[in-house]
């Protein structure tokens, strides 16, 4: 899908968005009320009305598998064996003179009248959270895009988080050494591919807009920035241009990030707005960090990640599930086991593939990976823990900054039944199960 629009109708058609006409606060009440309607319904959620603007709000687009693989044209139940092997591709994308995210173009913006949320009790003040920024090496002119928070800090005025070791901050280095601000776009309301290529650690010298066009299976269509040095998709909704600015930097947070706590006061950088452009009836997207869809930008690039080490000790048909679930730092891994060597080798090299990964767990084809309970389960009536724990000390998973310390070690779990004695750890069944509408028998 080309952009936010085709899967938005793709998710009215199947009935996914629940449109709020009410008029709603940006502040608090848009994210409270976003979370909770996601949580029962399961929804986009598009809020019509949104005080102190004039655009709409959506939120929660991207919240579950099915939406991300209808949008990539990938099957859900093969997604991270498609994932994977796109990321072995580029494609190139294309530049045209114009498009609809430059139906509007405003050299004088005022941030102050879009639609940024206030989420959480003491963050420190609106934010940009659904923004992929997109900024070329100073020098080698490689493209990147990622996911940065910007904090609204006046109408032509943003604080931007960096976290250690980020290619853009190491983009902004590079500037910075030149004594150059470093031209960046934050582009709002991108297409799945561009926001799942942001959200992906691929390479520093890999062109991000490239690997959004490996992922999609289609060359991204881009324009020219009317006032920065930067293309950005001609199908997003905004795109807020500007340069962050060297040598200055200023206190940013406390922000209630995807981990359920504040990240403090840090000193972090600042970016001066120059033009915002965006579509005649654009909407804006927010998202909650630690809602689904944050979970999610944020998982699946991980369980590729962590899928192209580990074929490389298991025969990848094998391998049916990988899940970063259910909140990003752990993973699980639904294997046909073959060799009781197997799921050991797996735990190391999965721990090894991504930074942020602090326990691993493996399981057999029979649990249910996408339902915690039932890999507790697992642990519970198959893992020995002298054999089947594994403790990797020393190594740091999550780099923020003030956490870093406690973030040390990793831990991996092999849940899986032995082999030669499997016939005692079949689970049970009954024919009966599935094969009936319990309605038939009660009803509230
Ligand atoms: C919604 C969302 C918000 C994010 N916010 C930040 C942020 O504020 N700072 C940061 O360093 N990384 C943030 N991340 C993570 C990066 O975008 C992600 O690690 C990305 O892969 C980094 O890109 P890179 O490979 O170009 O370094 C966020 C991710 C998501 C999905």
């Amino acid at each position: 899908m080309k952009d936010l629009r085709e899967l938005l109708a793709w998710q009215e058609a199947h009935g996914q968005v629940a449109h709020i006409q009410r008029e709603v606060d940006p502040e608090y009440e848009l994210a409270s009320v976003a979370a909770a309607v996601q949580k029962q319904y399961g929804k986009t959620v598009l809020f019509e009305k949104v005080k102190g603007s004039e655009f709409p709000v959506m939120s929660y687009v991207l919240n579950n598998r099915a939406a991300v693989a209808a949008a990539l044209n990938m099957a859900p139940e093969r997604m991270t064996h498609q994932w994977s092997a796109r990321e072995e591709q580029q494609c190139p994308y294309t530049i045209v003179e114009e498009g609809p995210v430059q139906e509007v173009v405003d050299l004088e913006p005022d941030l102050t009248k879009l639609p940024l949320c206030l989420h959480s009790d003491g963050n420190n003040g609106r934010y940009i959270t659904g923004g992929v920024l997109l900024a070329k090496h100073p020098v080698y002119g490689d493209l990147n895009a990622s996911f940065n928070r910007c904090q609204l800090a006046g109408p032509r005025k943003l604080r931007v988080r960096m976290m250690p070791p980020q290619h853009l901050g190491q983009f902004q280095q590079a500037a910075e050494e030149l004594d150059k601000p470093l031209d960046v776009a934050i582009v709002i309301g991108a297409s799945p591919a561009v926001m799942y290529s942001g959200a992906s650690k691929i390479p520093v010298d890999r062109d991000e807009l490239e690997f959004a066009g490996a992922l999609g299976q289609e060359p991204v269509e881009v324009v020219r920035c009317k006032t920065v040095d930067v293309l950005v998709p001609a199908h997003a909704e905004f795109v807020i241009e500007g340069r962050v600015l060297p040598h200055v930097r200023e206190e940013e947070g406390p922000f209630g990030e995807f981990t359920d706590s504040y990240v403090p006061v840090m000193k972090n950088h600042v970016f001066e707005v120059t033009a915002v452009t965006h579509r005649k009836n654009p909407i804006w997207h927010d998202i909650f960090a630690g809602g689904q869809e944050d979970l999610m930008l944020l998982g699946l690039p991980i369980e590729s990640e962590i899928f192209n080490h580990i074929k490389k000790f298991i025969n990848p048909d094998h391998i049916l599930d990988v899940v970063a679930a259910p909140f990003v730092f752990g993973c699980f891994i639904r294997i046909k086991k073959t060799r009781e060597d197997e799921p050991k080798n797996l735990l190391l090299s999965a721990l090894g593939a991504y930074s942020w990964t602090q326990f691993v767990v493996v399981v057999d084809e029979d649990v249910d990976v996408y339902n915690p309970n039932d890999v507790l389960w697992a642990i519970q009536t198959r893992c020995c823990p002298e054999k089947g724990v594994m403790v990797i000390p020393h190594v740091t998973s999550y780099t923020r900054e003030d956490v870093k310390e406690e973030n040390v070690g990793k831990f991996g779990i092999d849940a899986t039944a032995p082999l030669e004695k499997s016939h005692i750890y079949t689970r049970r069944t009954n024919r009966w199960n599935g094969t009936y509408d319990l309605k038939d028998y009660y009803t509230e």
